[in-house]
């Protein structure tokens, strides 16, 4: 019997679609016609590439208001943000069509004749995606890794295929031939499983939690099979007494509640200045209560619903009863999966509330009396994915950037992500960068030919 799932949207509860589960020999065969075309797809001159990539990106274009509506209705993403993200895709493959014509090679001196270098595709590429951003995270990976000349199998969270699966439907229309970029939506013990195991992938890209991403770097490592990892975060949001607290305050709950919390950036842990702790909360409090937590469909929304029952209770274990609650928001009863948003505060650092990733609108505030002892606090963490640091020093600003273990780090300001700039992890938040001029390196190999010039 072919295996299917119900897609279901978070805010009503409602089955959206039924979706039909890729089997494992399904996920071979396509491996296998990703493997056939992948030499006619690097053969694609740089500018019919180029071309097909950015024709790819106007029909993303084209269908932003259905691509947006899609991820509100199977993701509980607010309509703003579903919009950006459609967007998001459009502007990543728009900025990797250049690549094809770009990626350049060296040549290095030698003695006896020329030498050169060039960057080769590797192959069948596998991205693994999950259900927090399904559509950014897709595009991470199938933008640049096409861009470079190998052809992508990419399997969806089982929780939230509609967007890629549209994606798939928009490249063929594009042009793109539909055995370079196949979307099997399917379960990650099955399809995901399939692009570590089948050695005709030649590099898996995953997103997803720590513990996955780590069984997947050992599955690969069996066929030495290279591996980008984005992985799990616990960010830190350091606001010094220096600092414009009135703007640190004002934005800190939109750095860890947007996306109701479900962002691997999310700055879940604000470490503040104990000279300015009780105005820092202060402030904090009417810009928690203030944000608007409402049906995801309506342009006010500023935070939706998370994504499961299941994930709501994960949720909800980090604030038991008793759990020193100091602020809370507001946010719809009845259908859906909501959950307001919550900070404890204080919090011991080595609660697991402050430790460990909740993946949730429920943020810890811990003091801190000064430099060293917030650096020390911030890299108190196996992760090191964002963060946050607000002062109106200078010094202090490159002085902490620069001991801080993380990898996307942002100075009076909360944004971590634009596609022209890397983005990815320390520790373990991941390996690899994903964006900007690095992720080219992530799908490439490094061939280098001499060739004999000396008279014979
Ligand atoms: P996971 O459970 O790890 O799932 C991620 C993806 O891996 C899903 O597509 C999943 O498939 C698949 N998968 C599960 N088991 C697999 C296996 N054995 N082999 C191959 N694939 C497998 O994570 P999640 O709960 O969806 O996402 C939340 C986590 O992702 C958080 O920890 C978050 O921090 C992290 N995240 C990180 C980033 C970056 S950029 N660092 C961005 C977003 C999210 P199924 O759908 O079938 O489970």
């Amino acid at each position: 019997m072919t295996a299917t799932y119900d897609v279901v949207n978070p805010a009503t509860e409602g089955v959206v679609e039924t979706v039909t589960l890729t089997s494992a020999e399904e996920t071979d065969a396509a491996i296998g016609r990703a493997h056939s075309a992948y030499a006619s797809w690097r053969a694609v001159a740089p500018a019919d590439r180029a071309r097909l990539l950015r024709r790819f990106a106007a029909a993303v274009d084209a269908d932003i208001e259905n691509l947006a509506a899609l991820e509100v209705a199977s993701a509980g993403h607010t309509i703003s943000n579903a919009r950006w993200e459609a967007g998001n895709v459009r502007d990543v493959l728009q900025y990797y069509s250049a690549a094809p014509e770009r990626l350049f090679g060296r040549q290095i001196p030698v003695a006896g004749g020329v030498d050169i270098t060039f960057k080769e595709p590797l192959g069948v590429v596998g991205v693994i995606v999950p259900w927090n951003f399904p559509m950014p995270i897709a595009g991470w990976g199938f933008a640049p890794a096409l861009a470079a000349g190998n052809t992508v199998v990419l399997k969806p969270a089982e929780v939230t295929p509609l967007t890629a699966i549209r994606l798939g439907e928009l490249a063929r229309e594009a042009g793109i031939p539909a055995d370079v970029f196949q979307v099997l939506p399917g379960k990650g013990s099955v399809v995901g499983q399939r692009f570590v195991d089948n050695p005709d992938v030649h590099k898996v890209v995953f997103t997803g939690s720590t513990e996955v991403g780590k069984a997947i770097m050992a599955g690969c490592a069996a066929q030495v099979k290279p591996v980008t990892l984005e992985l799990g975060g616990k960010s830190a949001n350091v606001v010094f007494a220096d600092a414009d607290l009135e703007r640190a305050a004002a934005g800190a709950p939109y750095a860890v509640f947007d996306n109701a919390g479900q962002d691997c950036c999310a700055r879940s842990r604000i470490l503040v200045q104990r000279s300015v702790f009780d105005r820092f909360m202060e402030l904090l409090e009417p810009a928690v209560q203030g944000v608007r937590v409402e049906d995801p469909s309506l342009d006010s929304a500023e935070m939706g619903p998370l994504i499961s029952a299941a994930h709501r209770e994960k949720v909800a274990s980090y604030v038991p009863d008793g759990a020193p609650v100091a602020i809370r928001g507001d946010a719809p009863t009845g259908a859906g999966y909501w959950f307001p948003p919550t900070v404890l505060a204080p919090v011991d650092p080595a609660d697991r509330s402050a430790t460990e990733e909740i993946f949730g609108p429920v943020v810890v505030v811990i003091p801190f009396d000064d430099e060293a002892d917030a650096v020390r606090i911030a890299n108190d963490s196996p992760y090191g994915l964002s963060g946050s640091l607000w002062t109106a020093d200078v010094g202090r600003a490159l002085r902490v950037a620069r001991a801080l273990e993380t990898g996307a780090l942002s100075v009076n300001s909360n944004s971590s992500v634009r596609y022209s700039t890397p983005f990815g992890g320390f520790k373990q938040s991941g390996l690899g960068r994903e964006l900007g001029p690095d992720a080219l390196d992530s799908f490439t190999e490094v061939k280098n030919v001499f060739i004999n010039t000396e008279v014979t």
